[in-house]
This record gives structure tokens, C-alpha cells and sequence, in this order.
């Protein structure tokens, strides 16, 4: 692949000249794995965390539909629709320049089958400026997935603890438990042979995932679902403590509590005590 060679300033951020980025692909995806190299994703929703997550190194850039709950505020993922994932995927967009961003399919775009779902993803890929699209769904997708690829459209599985099946599961349940392993394998298997770059792995049990890892030649991405995954992927806003409504036993927090609290109430505190705005942060004449 070609390296990207840039100035020594782009977009505000200072680079050394001699610093090539080489932007993350599908088959640098596939290289890390086999290279046993693990890939790091995080979500993101808007440019300026994009830029931030970017700059820190993140492999895969995921505009999820879990915006619904940690941006919006719904209780799941479902009122999310295809003009805002495209309007939030495009920001992220600007952000990038190393990470590949890939743009989940909300609830419902999905139900209409191939063409309709190839409408809803060329829309993205155009509109966003995205690299691909990531669908929930095992066996019963697969055939979208197959049409998707065919056509040279890259597609991130998600089998598991799906969230837009959420009322079928009766919750954000574990799944894959006990007899039911057999049924992620299939989903898993499923979405690999019909093309998936890649697979999520969500809310299952570690063996499980291990297992399945070693049985696909594509990525998987897990999030709760041990440490074997060939990558892991978390909400932003759960590793950094920024939403407190369900914080799922699989997350862990890279922000010290409370800091954007502390922030905000020093500034609540300056205002108030006329500490702030300083000379040094106001216009003389
Ligand atoms: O919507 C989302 O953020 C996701 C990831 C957590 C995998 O699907």
C-alpha cells in the first residue's frame, strides 16, 4: 500500500515531515491477523472525538447505532435512523486520517432484504465518505452479506448479544450460553462464508469467542467476549465514563471518575468567584 506522506501541519496538528500514515484498510485488517496483531476499535460519533481517538492510535473507527442511546438518550438502539448514522458517520469521516470507519445499519434498513440494503449502504459509502457498513445478524443475514460483498461493499458482521434484537432477547442478555453456543458458530461461520471482512463479537462467553477466532480466517472484534478476540472494541462513552445508564459488566473505564464533573464544576466555580475569564482571555482595544 502507497504511505500517505504528510506536511508538517495538517489540520492544526503538528506531524514531523518525514511521518507517513498509512491508512487502515480491509487487507491491513486481514494482514494483523494473521500477523497475530491485535486491532483496536473504538465508537465514535462526531468529529472531534474522531480526531482524538484517531490520533491515539485506534485501528477501526465504529459509528454504531449505540449513538441512540449514548447520544440521544433512548433506552436501545432502535429509534436511531439511516440520516442520522450518515450525518454522524460523516463527521467522524473528517476526523479521520488513519483509522477505517465503518458505519452500523440501524434498526430496520435491514428487514428489505438485498437491494434495500444495498440502496441504504451506497447511500452511506457516498453521502459519509465511510469505508464500509456493519450489519446485525447471523445466518439469516448472510445472503445480504453475500449480495453487499458481491458488489464490493465491505461488511462488518455482529453476531451475539445484537442489540437491535433486544426485545427477542428480552434484554441485553448474554447469549451463547450452554446449548446455545452451536447457534453463534453457525451465525459466525455464516457471516464469514458470505463475505464479511469482519465479525463482532458481542456478549458471549470467552471460550466461545476463542473458539470461533481460531476457526475464521476473517478478524473478530469482540466486546464482552474475552481476551482472545483477534481485536476488542468498546462504546466511548463507557471507557471514558461518560454514560452512566447501563454500564455493562464487560467495560472498563479509562477516564478517572468523575473528571469531566470536576472540570465542569471548576469552570461552574471561576464563573461564579469572577476568576475566570482571565486577562489573558480577553480582547484588549
Ligand atoms: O452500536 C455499537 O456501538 C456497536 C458496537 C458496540 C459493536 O454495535
Amino acid at each position: 500500500m502507497k504511505p500517505v506522506t504528510l506536511s508538517n501541519s495538517v489540520d492544526g496538528f503538528p506531524v514531523a515531515p518525514s511521518v507517513a500514515v498509512v491508512p487502515v484498510t480491509v487487507p491491513e485488517l486481514h494482514r494483523m491477523k494473521r500477523a497475530g496483531e491485535r486491532i483496536v476499535s473504538v465508537t465514535a460519533y462526531d468529529f472531534s472525538f474522531a480526531r482524538l481517538l484517531d490520533r491515539a492510535g485506534v485501528d477501526l473507527l465504529l459509528v454504531g447505532d449505540s449513538l441512540g442511546m449514548v447520544i440521544q438518550g433512548h433506552s436501545t438502539t432502535l429509534p436511531v435512523t439511516l440520516e442520522q448514522m450518515i450525518y454522524h458517520t460523516a463527521a467522524v469521516v473528517r476526523g479521520a486520517r488513519r483509522a477505517m470507519v465503518v458505519c452500523d445499519l440501524p434498526f430496520g434498513v435491514c428487514h428489505g432484504g438485498g437491494v434495500a440494503v444495498m440502496d441504504a449502504a451506497v447511500r452511506v459509502l457516498k453521502e459519509s465518505g465511510c469505508q464500509g457498513v456493519k450489519l446485525e445478524g447471523g445466518v439469516r443475514m448472510a445472503e445480504t452479506i453475500r449480495f453487499l460483498s458481491t458488489h464490493q461493499i465491505p461488511v462488518l458482521g455482529h453476531v451475539g448479544l445484537t442489540p437491535q434484537s433486544v426485545h427477542a432477547f428480552g434484554g441485553f442478555k448474554v447469549q451463547g450460553r450452554g446449548g446455545d453456543a452451536e447457534r453463534i458458530v453457525e451465525d459466525a461461520l455464516a457471516v464469514a462464508a458470505a463475505g464479511a471482512f469482519a465479525v463482532v463479537l458481542e456478549g458471549i462467553p470467552a471460550p466461545l469467542a476463542q473458539r470461533i477466532t481460531e476457526q475464521l480466517e476473517i478478524p473478530t472484534i469482540g466486546i464482552g467476549a474475552g481476551r482472545q478476540c483477534d481485536g476488542q472494541v468498546l462504546v466511548m462513552h463507557d471507557m471514558l465514563g461518560l454514560y452512566e445508564e447501563v454500564v455493562p459488566r464487560f467495560v472498563k473505564r479509562y477516564l478517572p471518575e468523575n473528571t469531566v464533573v470536576q472540570a465542569v464544576g471548576r469552570f461552574v466555580e471561576e464563573v461564579r468567584g469572577g476568576v475566570f475569564p482571565g486577562d489573558e482571555h480577553a480582547f484588549s482595544e
